[in-house]
C-alpha cells in the first residue's frame, strides 16, 4: 500500500488476483461515510468495504441484524462519493440473500446500480448462500464470500467467537470456501479463524483471503477504520491494532471548545462577520 497519486487507476476485482499472484498482500478497511472513504482512498487502500458493521459501529445497535438494504445503500452512496481509486464493495444485509436466489439477484443488483457499487460481500458457505452467489456472478456482479464467524448468525453461534478449533468444523470451513469459489466468488473473508487454519485455508484457494482475527497468513487484511483509528475505545479484540487514538483527541477537542464558550474564549474577533 502506497499513498495514491491524483492520476491513479481504479482497484478492480482483477487487481485482487494479481496481487495474489504476486503475493503482494491486499488492504481492505470498512468505513461508512465519505470521509472516512476519502482519507483511505488517499492513504492508499485497496478496498473499503462498507460493512453492515454498520449497525454496531455508527448506529449503536449490539448487532449487524437490524441494518437493512436502504441502509446500506444510503451508506455505500456516501462511501462512492468520497473515492477515486480504491475498490468499493458493499455489504449485503441479513435476509437480503438467503430468501430466494431472485430475490437475492434483485437486492445485490439494486446495490450496484443505485450505490454504485464494484463489489458485493455476503455470509456463509450453506446452500442458500452459495445459490445467491451463483445468481450474482453468472449476471456479473463480483462476490466476495464470508467465512469463519459470521456476525449475521451471532445468536447461532453463541457470540462472536473463534469459529473452527475442532477438526471436523475446521474441515467443513475448508470445504464451504472451496464451494464459495466454486461458486463464483472473487474473494473471501475469513473472520475469527485460528491463524494455521486460516493459512490452511489460503493455500486451498485460488482466489485471495482477507482476514479479521485470522492470522498472518491470509491473502490480505481488514479492519473497520472506527476501531484501527482508537474511535471504538471500549471495543478490545485481540486482533484489534490501534493505530490512533483519535476517539481521545475528538473527545478533547469538544471538551476544549465547551471551556472556551463557557469562558468567553470563543468567538474571538477573528472569527466574527
Ligand atoms: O461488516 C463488516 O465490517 C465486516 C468486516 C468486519 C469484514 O464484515
Amino acid at each position: 500500500m502506497s499513498a495514491v497519486s491524483p492520476e491513479a487507476k481504479r482497484v478492480t476485482v482483477r487487481d485482487f488476483h494479481l496481487r495474489r499472484e504476486r503475493g503482494e498482500r491486499i488492504v481492505m478497511v470498512a468505513a461508512y461515510d465519505a470521509v472516512f472513504a476519502r482519507l483511505a482512498d488517499e492513504a492508499g487502500v485497496d478496498a473499503v468495504l462498507v460493512g453492515d458493521s454498520l449497525g454496531n459501529v455508527v448506529a449503536g445497535h449490539d448487532s449487524t441484524l437490524p441494518v437493512t438494504l436502504d441502509h446500506m445503500i444510503y451508506h455505500a452512496g456516501a462511501v462512492r462519493r468520497g473515492l477515486r481509486r480504491a475498490l468499493l464493495v458493499v455489504d449485503m444485509p441479513f435476509l437480503t440473500y438467503q430468501v430466494t436466489a431472485e430475490e437475492a439477484l434483485r437486492n445485490c443488483g439494486r446495490v450496484m446500480q443505485e450505490a454504485g457499487a464494484q463489489a458485493v460481500k455476503l455470509e456463509g458457505a450453506g446452500p442458500r448462500s452459495l445459490a445467491a452467489v451463483q445468481a450474482a456472478t453468472e449476471v456479473g456482479i463480483p462476490v466476495m464470500g464470508h467465512v469463519g464467524f459470521t456476525p449475521q448468525s451471532v445468536h447461532a453461534m453463541g457470540g462472536a467467537r473463534v469459529q473452527g478449533r475442532e477438526e471436523a468444523d475446521a474441515d467443513r470451513m475448508v470445504e464451504g470456501a472451496l464451494r464459495l469459489q466454486d461458486a463464483g466468488a472473487f474473494s473471501i473473508v475469513l473472520e475469527l479463524v485460528p491463524a494455521e487454519l486460516a493459512a490452511r485455508m489460503t493455500e486451498a484457494l485460488s482466489i485471495p483471503t482477507i482476514g479479521i482475527g485470522a492470522g498472518r497468513r491470509c491473502s490480505g487484511q481488514v479492519l473497520v477504520m472506527h476501531d484501527l483509528l482508537g474511535f471504538s475505545e471500549g471495543f478490545s479484540p485481540r486482533y484489534l491494532k490501534r493505530y490512533a487514538n483519535l476517539g481521545g483527541d475528538a473527545r478533547d477537542a469538544v471538551r476544549r471548545f465547551g471551556d472556551e464558550v463557557r469562558a468567553g474564549g470563543f468567538p474571538t474577533p477573528e472569527n466574527e462577520f
